[in-house]
């Protein structure tokens, strides 16, 4: 594995932010999310496009103003993530929502406009009662997934993740039912898709569309694959789009129907637009058989991909020292939890890999790169009362640091406890 270096900081930076603002803390840049999303926008389509923004991918206001701002929509997960994105002023009929749970209340998606995308027959049946006549959208699995690990693959029998493809009947019956008119139809496959396999899904995708004549819009959503370290390639959207334009071509000349194509990535936006400033605040050895481990002051707290999937993120260390030798070391996080660490083997979070850094000392900093995505969102927030980590965003005109969400407190983590008198 090569030496890393930082993506859009520089080492003065670095130390000039972890000065004014502390560690840890996640770092945005406004220029490489302005830049990812209109390479997004750029995607090729034959009859006209709309991209979503997957914003459980990093959900700070910053983020997803910056990227709305551009002419992103909204993928929202969860009926909560419909709310925020409404709070922060992006119109209802620009968010659609994609969710493993039926909302708790319909009315406040119906009333703003949002479109649903069911994921399930329940779905659409209590879609249904909620909004009889009303359109909808229909999330299929397709039969196939694709991911860099099970954990992160939603097609195929093993993931729960949208009606699976024989049910389709029982689903268009249903909608039936309910005088729902299914116009959009929706297949996300997982993360780290490989294009070839993206490429097949949206054919298969295309003859389900071609049961049901309603359907105007084909989505295809997210799992764009990013280069986070070196040796890592990214999916060229021109390359895998091409085919799949020239495909909704075909079908227009077969069938008479113009689709328009959807498309809802969370990690190409964000990925590579965002990092973690860690102090390094301890150093162990575990003697000849053992390993030089770093200690910092983030964790599962801030960056679980790691611990969770094996998955690998650039590690950069940034001192004042100069001319540093290089050295290998484990990197543990600062949860009380033998499975934080930001060094695993690749896919495997059982098993520690050593990464070869620049020679690391306890006052030291670490960059951990590739961290805009799943990281501030997906964390396993205030374990060990550890608080959230302040949010900082680069502004892409002034190149100025501004802080997007202050670092939690303690009070903020109880406030919600409740003492009973009997104790
Ligand atoms: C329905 C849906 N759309 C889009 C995405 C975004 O995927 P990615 O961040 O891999 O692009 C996800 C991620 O899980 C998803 O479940």
């Amino acid at each position: 594995m090569s030496i890393e270096s930082l993506k859009f900081l520089s080492s003065e930076q670095v130390l000039s932010l972890a000065s004014e603002f502390g560690t840890p803390c996640f770092v945005y840049d406004q220029s490489t999310l302005i830049e990812k999303a209109k390479q997004v926008l750029a995607f090729p389509n034959a009859f006209g496009l709309t991209a979503r923004y997957a914003m459980k991918a990093c959900p700070n206001i910053a983020v997803v103003k910056t990227l709305t701002n551009q002419g992103l929509h909204i993928d929202a997960s969860s009926e909560f993530e419909v709310y925020r994105a409404l709070k922060a002023g992006i119109s209802g009929d620009k968010i659609q929502l994609t969710a493993q749970e039926h909302p708790a209340d319909f009315s406040i998606i119906i009333d703003n406009n949002v479109f649903y995308n069911a994921c399930s027959i329940e779905q659409i049946k209590q879609y249904g009662k909620a909004n009889p006549g009303g359109e909808i959208s229909i999330r299929v699995n397709p039969g196939m997934g694709s991911g860099s690990t099970n954990r992160t693959n939603v097609g195929g029998p093993a993931s729960s993740f949208g009606i699976w493809y024989e049910q389709l009947d029982e689903a268009i019956a249903t909608a039936k039912e309910h005088q729902l008119k299914i116009t959009k139809m929706h297949t996300h496959i997982g993360s780290g898709s490989d294009p070839e396999v993206w490429k097949k899904v949206a054919l298969m995708s295309l003859e389900t569309v071609s049961k049901i004549d309603s359907i105007h819009t084909l989505n295809l959503g997210g799992g764009y694959k990013v280069a986070r370290m070196q040796e890592e390639v990214a999916t060229d959207l021109q390359i895998c789009g091409e085919p799949v334009k020239e495909e909704f071509e075909k079908f227009a000349e077969e069938t008479g129907r113009q689709l328009h194509l959807e498309i809802e990535p969370g990690t190409y936006l964000v990925a590579n637009s965002g990092a973690i400033l860690t102090t390094v605040v301890d150093k162990i050895n575990t003697g000849k058989a053992g390993y030089n481990f770093l200690k910092i002051d983030c964790g599962m707290t801030e960056v679980t991909r790691p611990s969770l999937y094996g998955a690998q993120q650039p590690i950069i260390s940034i001192s004042k020292v100069e001319n540093r030798n290089t050295e290998e070391y484990i990197i543990a996080g600062h949860c009380c939890e033998s499975g934080d660490i930001l060094t695993p083997a690749p896919g495997d979070p059982e098993k520690l890999q050593p990464r070869e850094l620049s020679t690391t000392d306890k006052g030291d900093f670490l960059v951990i790169e590739g961290s805009g995505a799943y990281c501030a969102g997906m964390s396993t927030k205030n374990y060990n009362s550890f608080p959230e980590a302040a949010e900082i965003l680069i502004d892409a005109k002034n190149k100025e640091a501004h802080l997007v969400r202050k670092r939690q407190t303690l009070d903020q983590i109880i406030q919600n406890e409740i003492l009973p008198e009997f104790i």
